[in-house]
């Protein structure tokens, strides 16, 4: 286990276990059909990488980048589109892939601005679910794991741009936050 880490909460062996099975339940809902994955950068990009390999569906691939106004995310929710899709999504059965649903906010943003492009259908897929954290409804059709309050690291997370390469999932440390 990482040094800065206080608890593993999900190894990679489970993580990958559970991309499989959410894999299995989205190519059987989206049969016959071709999916566009919306990654939020930068966070979602290892969460997308293995359910897209996992999906028994066609796919294509496109990334939104977003900024957030204000330093440190004092302001949750306030944010902008820093990079767009490259593609249409008009007509497209559009999956949104993210790291981590919290507030809510964020989503709430995104899908206002991913709907008025007109999409076939509209859904939400996410690696982990802050759900007691949420301020906002949002329909969020697929999640790998519900997690508690915590701040947590790893499988693409960060703190400060630091550990999204770490293989599992852990609750960061406090001190981390003092230094
Ligand atoms: P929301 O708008 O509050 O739902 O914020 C979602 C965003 O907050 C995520 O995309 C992450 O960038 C960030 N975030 C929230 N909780 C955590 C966490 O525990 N670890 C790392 N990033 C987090």
């Amino acid at each position: 286990m990482h040094e800065d880490l206080e608890k593993v909460l999900f190894t990679q062996e489970q993580i990958l276990q559970r991309i499989k099975e959410v894999a299995d339940e989205i190519s059987r809902d989206y049969e016959g059909r071709e999916l566009m994955l919306v990654a939020v950068l930068k966070g979602a990009v290892f969460f997308l990488t293995h359910l897209a390999q996992a999906l028994k569906v066609p796919a294509r691939l496109d990334f939104l980048g977003i900024a957030s106004f204000s330093p440190g995310r004092a302001l949750p929710g306030v944010v902008r589109i820093s990079k767009d899709l490259d593609q249409d999504i008009q007509n497209m059965d559009v999956l949104v892939v993210e790291d981590i649903v919290d507030t809510g906010l964020t989503l709430r943003y995104l899908l206002n601005v991913l709907s008025g492009r007109q999409p076939q259908s509209l859904c939400v897929c996410t690696f982990l679910d802050k759900a007691t954290r949420r301020l906002v409804d949002i329909p969020v059709r697929y999640r790998c794991f519900e997690i508690p309050d915590r701040f947590v690291v790893g499988f693409g997370l960060d703190y400060n741009q630091r550990y999204r390469t770490l293989p599992c999932v852990g609750i960061l440390k406090s001190q981390v936050y003092a230094r």
